[in-house]
C-alpha cells in the first residue's frame, strides 16, 4: 500500500491496482485528492497491474470539486490533469461508485474507460445549482454518453440519477452487489476480454441525430422554472456545443462560459446559500447528545388552509396523522381537499392512485381532541385568535401524554403567552409551516424562553425529515419572515397612495425575481382574512376594497380582476379610483414614482428590519434570514437573500438610501437599525453576521 497523499492511496489486489480516496465528508475533489488521483494512475500504469479501479472510502463516491477552494486561489495540479491521466491510461480504468458521483465526481468518472456502480448510487451534475455549468469536461462527455436530450435534462435540473437510469442510458456499464468485488472483476474481464479503452470524447454516436428544435423546445419548457437564473442557459449552450464542435472546441467553450458564470454574481450567491442552508441545521450552545422525541404519531388541530397541508408533509413520509376538528363538516371539507389535493398530484404523474390511498390511509380524521392523547408531537393550526390558541393548548396539556411537544402554527402571536396556558411550557414550540404547506419549504421554529432543548432537536429533526428547511429563530411579533414582509407592506400600501399603480409595483417586484408582488399576495391569500364587516371603517385600502365586494382571487375581484376562465389578472380602474379618492380624503398628493424608488422603498425596510431581527437575537445569523426568504416567499436564490443582497449592493450605500427616506417619509421602520451602522464602520458583512 503506497500513500499517495493525505487522502489517497494505491493497493493492489493481485493485478489490479486500487486507487482509495478518502477526504471525508464527502470526498470532494480537494488539492490532495487531485494530486493523489494524478500520482496514483502515474504509478499504476508503471506497475505490473493490468487494471485500475478508483474507489472511495465512506459514505459516497466523490462528491464534486471542494466548494471550499472556490474562492481562493487554484492550487494545481488542475482536475484536468489528473482526468487527461486516467482518459489516456495505457491500462483500463474502472469507475467503482457508491453514494453519490457529483459534479467533479462524475466528471472524474467519465474519464474512467468504464463505470460500475451499487444499486443505490446516484448519478448528477448539481452545478447548475451553484450558479455554474460542470467545468471539467462534464458538459462535453455527459452528452456523448447520454445523448443531448438526457443532458439537457440532468444539467438543467441539477437533480441526480438512480443507477438503473444511469444503467439504462449509458451513462454506467453493470451494477454489482460488491462494489469493490464487482469492479475488481469487471477490471479483469476488460482486461482477459480486451475491452477497449473507450473514451468518452471520442464518441459521436448518440449526439449524430439531436433534432435542430432540441433547444429551443427546452428552452421554452424550462422558461417559467428558471427565469432570472443565468446557469441554466449557459449548461444549455454547452449541450449545444457538444454537438455542434469538435470535442476541443467545445471544451474551450465550456471553459469560456464557466469563467463568465465563476466570476459572475449570481453563482457566489448560490454557493453561498449552499452553506447557509447547512448552516441553519447547526444550533450554538444546543448539546449534541440531545436525543429528539421519535414521531410515530403526529396530531393536527384544524383541518383549514394549512391544517390539511401540514398534514400531507407527515402522511407523505409514512407517519401516521390524526387530525381533529371542531365538528364534522369542516373535517370532511379537510379531508376532501387533502384528497383532492393527492388526487391532482397522481392526475399528473406525481404519485400513483395506491400512494393516494396509502398516504389517505394514514390519515385519521376526528372531532375528539382525545384522541391526540398517543401523539408525539401535535400541531395546532385554528385561527389565528390568541384566546382560542390559549384554551386548546390548556386543553392539549390535560389531554397530551407527558414527554409529547406541542407545536403551534401561530404566524405572529407570541410563543410564550401560548406556552403560559400549559403546566409544560418547556414542550411548546412554534413550528411556522408557509403557504402551501405541503409545497414550501420553508419551516420556521420558533423557540419560546423555557422551549426546552429536546423540543427545538425533534421539531429542527422532523423537519428535516418531512422534507422541510427549518430554520430556528426566537419569539417576535412575524417572527423573521413575516415581520420583514409586513415592513414591505407599509411602503407598498403608501407607494400606492402617492401615485404608483399596484400593478407597477408588483410588476418591479416581479421582475426583481419574487414570484409576485404584494398586491397579487394579498389577492391570493384573500383580502378579507382578518376583515370584519361589522367593524370595517374603511381606514384602509384593503378595507375599502372589502367593502365595495372586492376580496381576492377567491372571488374574481381584488386589487385586479381576474378573468373566470383563465385566472389571467388585470388591473381595474375601479380599485385605481377608489385609490385615488382615499389618497384625496386623506390630502396626499399624487406624483409619479420611479421604479427605482419602488423597489428601494420596498426592499430597504425589509434589510433593515432584518438587521433589527439580527441584533435582537431573533435570528442566529445573517444567512439564516435569507434562507427564510428563499424558501418561505421565493426571494430570487441568485441573489442570495436580502442580507447578501445588501451587502452585494453595499451597506454603505444602503444605509445611505435608509436615511434618506428616513428623513423624507420617515415612520419607524425607517429608523435605521444600529447594526448597519455598526457593519458599515466595521466593513462587516450582513449575510456572515453571527450572534
Ligand atoms: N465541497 C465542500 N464541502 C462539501 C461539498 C463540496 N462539494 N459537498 C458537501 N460538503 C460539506 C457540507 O458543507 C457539509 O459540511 P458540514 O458538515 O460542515 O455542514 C458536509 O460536507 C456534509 O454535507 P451534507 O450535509 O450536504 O451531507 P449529505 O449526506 O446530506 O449530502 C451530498 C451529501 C449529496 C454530497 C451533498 O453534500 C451535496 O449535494 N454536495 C454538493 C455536491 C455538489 O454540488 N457538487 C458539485 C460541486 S461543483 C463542481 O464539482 C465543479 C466541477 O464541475 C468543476
Ligand atoms: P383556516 O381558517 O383555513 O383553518 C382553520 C381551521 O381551524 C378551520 O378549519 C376551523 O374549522 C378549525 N378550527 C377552529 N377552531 C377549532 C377548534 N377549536 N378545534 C378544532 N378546529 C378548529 O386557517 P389557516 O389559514 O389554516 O390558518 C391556521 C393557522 O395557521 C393560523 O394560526 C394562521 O395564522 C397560521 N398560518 C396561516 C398561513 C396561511 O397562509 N393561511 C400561513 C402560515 C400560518
Amino acid at each position: 500500500m503506497t500513500q499517495l497523499s493525505q487522502s489517497v492511496r494505491l493497493d493492489f489486489e493481485d493485478d489490479i491496482a486500487i486507487i482509495r480516496v478518502e477526504n471525508p465528508p464527502v470526498n470532494a475533489l480537494s488539492f490532495h485528492v487531485r494530486q493523489g488521483l494524478l500520482d496514483g494512475v502515474t504509478e499504476a500504469e508503471k506497475s505490473d497491474a493490468t487494471a485500475i479501479v478508483l474507489i472511495c472510502e465512506g459514505r459516497t463516491f466523490i462528491a464534486g470539486a471542494d466548494i471550499t477552494e472556490f474562492s481562493g486561489k487554484p492550487q494545481p495540479p488542475s482536475l484536468q490533469e489528473a482526468q487527461d491521466a486516467m482518459e489516456n491510461c495505457s491500462k483500463p480504468v474502472i469507475a467503482a461508485v457508491h453514494g453519490t458521483a457529483l459534479g467533479g465526481g462524475l466528471e472524474v468518472a467519465l474519464c474512467a474507460h468504464y463505470r460500475v456502480g451499487v444499486t443505490s448510487s446516484q448519478y448528477g451534475l448539481p452545478e447548475v445549482k451553484l450558479g455554474l455549468l460542470p467545468g471539467a469536461g462534464g458538459t462535453q462527455r455527459l452528452p456523448r454518453i447520454t445523448g443531448a436530450a438526457k443532458a439537457l435534462q440532468m444539467m438543467t435540473s441539477g437533480d441526480p440519477i438512480p443507477a438503473d437510469e444511469a444503467l439504462a442510458c449509458g451513462l454506467i456499464d453493470e451494477i454489482v452487489d460488491d462494489l469493490e468485488q464487482g469492479a475488481v472483476a469487471f477490471a479483469r474481464r476488460a482486461v482477459s476480454e480486451q475491452m477497449p479503452l473507450l473514451r468518452i470524447r471520442d464518441r459521436n454516436d448518440k449526439l449524430a441525430d439531436t433534432p435542430p428544435s432540441l433547444f429551443d423546445d427546452f428552452r421554452a419548457g424550462i422558461a417559467r422554472k428558471t427565469r432570472g437564473f443565468l446557469a441554466p442557459e449557459y449548461n444549455i449552450r454547452c449541450i449545444e456545443a457538444a454537438v455542434n464542435l469538435d470535442f476541443e472546441d467545445g471544451l474551450k467553450r465550456e471553459q469560456e462560459l464557466f469563467r463568465d458564470l465563476m466570476t459572475g454574481t449570481q453563482s457566489k450567491a448560490q454557493q453561498y446559500y449552499f452553506f447557509a442552508e447547512r448552516a441553519a441545521l447547526k444550533i450554538p450552545g444546543l448539546p449534541k447528545e440531545t436525543e429528539p422525541v421519535d414521531i410515530a404519531r403526529c396530531g393536527i388541530l384544524g383541518a383549514g388552509t394549512m391544517g390539511g397541508g401540514i398534514a400531507m408533509n407527515f402522511a407523505n413520509v409514512g407517519i401516521p396523522v390524526t387530525i381533529v376538528e371542531r365538528d364534522q363538516e369542516s373535517l370532511d371539507r379537510g379531508l376532501a381537499v387533502v384528497r383532492a389535493n393527492y388526487e391532482r398530484t397522481a392526475a399528473r404523474g406525481g404519485i400513483t392512485s395506491d400512494d393516494v390511498e396509502t398516504r389517505m390511509g394514514l390519515i385519521s380524521g376526528s372531532t375528539d381532541m382525545g384522541n391526540f392523547a398517543d401523539c408525539d408531537l401535535v400541531i395546532e393550526a385554528v385561527f389565528e385568535n390568541m384566546d382560542l390558541k390559549k384554551s386548546i393548548f390548556a386543553e392539549l396539556d390535560a389531554i397530551c401524554k407527558s414527554g409529547a411537544i406541542l407545536a403551534s402554527n401561530t404566524s405572529a402571536l407570541d410563543i410564550n403567552e401560548i406556552a403560559s396556558a400549559t403546566s409544560r411550557p418547556e414542550a411548546v414550540i412554534g413550528m411556522h409551516f408557509f403557504s402551501p404547506a405541503n409545497v414550501m419549504k420553508m419551516l420556521e421554529v420558533v423557540r419560546g424562553d423555557a422551549t426546552s432543548d429536546i423540543a427545538i432537536t425533534t421539531a429542527m429533526k422532523i423537519g428535516r425529515s418531512i422534507g422541510k428547511t427549518p430554520v430556528l429563530c426566537g419569539v417576535c411579533h412575524g417572527f423573521v419572515g413575516n415581520r420583514m414582509l409586513f415592513m414591505r407592506g407599509i411602503e407598498a400600501e403608501k407607494m400606492i397612495l402617492e401615485g404608483a399603480a399596484p400593478s407597477r409595483v408588483d410588476q418591479v417586484l416581479f421582475d426583481f425575481g419574487l414570484p409576485m408582488g404584494p398586491f397579487a399576495m394579498s389577492d391570493l391569500a384573500g383580502l378579507d382574512i382578518g376583515w370584519d364587516e361589522t367593524t370595517s371603517s374603511g381606514a384602509t385600502v384593503r378595507e375599502l376594497l372589502c367593502e365595495s365586494g372586492r376580496r381576492g382571487q377567491k372571488n374574481g375581484r381584488g386589487y385586479y380582476t381576474y378573468d373566470p376562465d383563465t385566472r389571467a389578472a388585470t388591473p381595474d380602474p375601479e380599485v385605481e379610483e377608489i385609490i385615488a379618492a382615499f389618497a384625496e380624503r386623506q390630502g396626499i398628493e399624487r406624483r409619479e414614482i420611479s421604479d427605482q424608488e419602488i423597489l428601494e422603498r420596498c426592499l430597504y425596510p425589509m434589510v433593515n428590519e432584518g438587521a433589527k431581527i439580527l441584533s435582537e437575537e431573533i435570528a442566529i445569523r445573517g444567512s439564516d434570514v435569507d434562507v427564510v426568504w428563499i424558501n418561505g416567499y421565493g426571494w430570487p436564490m441568485y441573489t442570495g437573500g436580502p442580507m447578501f443582497w445588501a451587502d452585494t449592493i453595499g451597506l454603505e450605500e444602503v444605509a445611505e438610501r435608509i436615511n434618506h427616506y428616513a428623513s423624507t417619509i420617515g415612520g419607524a421602520h425607517w429608523s435605521i437599525s444600529p447594526l448597519i451602522e455598526q457593519l458599515v464602520s466595521e466593513q462587516g458583512s450582513l449575510s456572515t453576521y453571527t450572534n
